[in-house]
């Protein structure tokens, strides 16, 4: 074996040993890794759908229905990737510390995007599904003004 196969493998080795040795930061990460990715999607679906508020015309029932849809089901795992307080990642503390008040806002969001999929499940325009992506759009902000860095 030469030298730069022994430092390859000694590399590799203090790797290794770097990420097992400390599992508790990995978890951590993982869980706002998992939020904000899903933050993003959720984002996405927004954005498709605001597109279609703001261009009625290119109203198209069936995609907005599964973006409505797609937010509305993912509600379970997003909430679950902010289980532990010392995940922090972009959350305000109040996250954690008012606890009561982030359930609350997760309840008001919750109400709102049930609702929009409700309405997606039979509009035929923008019109029929204006107010209830306004009021879920809304709450996205609301949130993000008390919770989010
Ligand atoms: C109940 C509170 C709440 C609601 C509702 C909410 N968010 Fe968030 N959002 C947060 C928090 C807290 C963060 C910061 C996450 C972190 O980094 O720890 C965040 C982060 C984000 C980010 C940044 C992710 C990144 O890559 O860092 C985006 C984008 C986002 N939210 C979009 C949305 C959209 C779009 C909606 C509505 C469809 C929404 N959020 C609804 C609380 C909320």
């Amino acid at each position: 074996m030469n030298i730069k196969h022994l430092m390859a493998i000694t590399f590799i080795a203090m790797t290794l040993t770097a990420c097992g040795g400390d599992k508790g930061t990995d978890s951590q990460s993982d869980s706002v890794k998992a939020r904000q990715n899903l933050m993003q999607d959720w984002r996405g679906a927004n954005d498709i759908m605001k597109g279609m508020m703001e261009n009625p015309a290119t109203f198209d029932a069936a995609t907005f229905k599964e973006q409505a849809n797609f937010i509305n089901d993912s509600n379970q795992a997003m909430w679950s990737h902010f289980a532990d307080a010392n995940a922090k990642g972009k959350s305000q503390d109040a996250v954690w510390t008012d606890a009561q008040g982030f359930a609350d806002k997760k309840d008001a969001f919750m109400t709102a995007s049930a609702n929009l999929a409700v309405q997606a499940d039979t509009a035929k325009t923008a019109a029929d599904v204006e107010q209830a992506f306004g009021a879920m759009a809304e709450n996205c902000g609301s949130c993000h003004k008390a919770y989010k860095q």
